[in-house]
C-alpha cells in the first residue's frame, strides 16, 4: 500500500484581541510558516529556524493545508497529517473515516493562555483493510517529549521523535516489507530515518 506522513508548517495562529481604543476587537495571524521555516518574523528567544524554504509563506494560506489534504486523498492508501489544536479547522471537512491522535508532550513550553499547551493532534486515514481490531491496537494517545534542542537533528524545531513516527505507522498499520512510504515534509529526515529504524527491526512492533 501506498502511505505518507505530511509534517507541514503549521497553519497561523490567529487571535481576536479587545485593545483597540473604544474598545473594539481586532482578529491578528502569526505565521508559524515563516517564523520558524521562512523569512518572517520571530522573537528573541526563539530556538535558531531550523531551515529556510523559498515558499513557506505558503502555509499561512488555509487553502493550502486543504489541498494537501486532497492531494493525500487521492493518492495515498493510508496518511497521516501532523498540525495543532487550533489548525485543524484548516483541514475541515475530514472524510468520514479520518480520525484524531493525540500527541501529549509532558515537557512542551506552556504557552502563554490561560490552558497550558500540552497536545498536537495527528489526523490519521488508516487504509480500510486495516480498520478492525483484528491484529494490533494502537491506543489514539501518545505520550512522548519532543527532541530536545540541542544538537544535530535534535535541534531542528518541528522534528519529530522517533515514538511519534512509530506510534503514527503502526496506527497506519505500516508493513515495511509491501508498503511504500513517503515522508512529503523531511525537515531533520527523523521520520524516514525512524521507519527505516522499523524496517531493520522486521517491521511495526
Ligand atoms: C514541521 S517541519 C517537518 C519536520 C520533520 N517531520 C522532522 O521530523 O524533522 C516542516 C518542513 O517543511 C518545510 N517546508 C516549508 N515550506 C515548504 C513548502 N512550501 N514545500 C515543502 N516543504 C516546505 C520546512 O522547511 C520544514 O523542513
Amino acid at each position: 500500500m501506498r502511505l505518507a506522513i505530511a509534517d507541514p508548517p503549521y497553519p497561523p495562529l490567529f487571535r481576536e484581541r479587545f485593545d483597540l481604543a473604544g474598545g473594539g476587537s481586532r482578529v491578528t495571524a502569526r505565521s508559524r510558516a515563516t517564523r520558524w521555516y521562512g523569512e518572517g518574523p520571530r522573537s528573541k528567544t526563539d530556538a535558531p529556524r531550523a531551515d529556510v524554504h523559498p515558499e513557506a509563506a505558503k502555509w499561512d494560506d488555509l487553502s493550502a493545508h486543504r489541498e494537501l489534504l486532497l492531494h493525500l486523498v487521492e493518492n495515498f492508501d493510508g496518511w497521516a497529517i501532523a498540525t495543532t489544536p487550533d489548525g485543524l479547522g484548516a483541514y475541515h471537512p475530514l472524510p468520514m473515516n479520518a480520525q484524531i491522535m493525540a500527541w501529549e508532550r509532558p515537557t512542551a513550553m506552556p504557552g502563554g493562555g490561560r490552558l497550558i499547551e500540552r497536545w498536537e493532534p495527528v489526523i490519521v486515514y488508516i487504509p480500510v483493510e486495516r480498520r478492525t481490531r483484528a491484529g494490533m491496537r494502537v491506543s489514539n494517545v501518545l505520550v512522548a517529549n519532543a527532541p530536545s534542542a540541542r544538537g544535530g537533528r535534535r535541534s531542528f524545531v518541528g522534528a519529530k521523535p522517533a515514538e511519534w513516527t512509530r506510534w503514527v505507522l503502526d496506527a497506519l498499520g505500516y508493513d515495511p516489507a509491501t508498503d511504500e512510504l513517503v515522508d512529503l515534509f523531511p525537515g531533520s529526515g527523523a521520520v524516514s530515518a525512524a521507519a527505516d529504524g522499523m524496517l531493520s527491526l522486521g517491521g511495526a512492533e
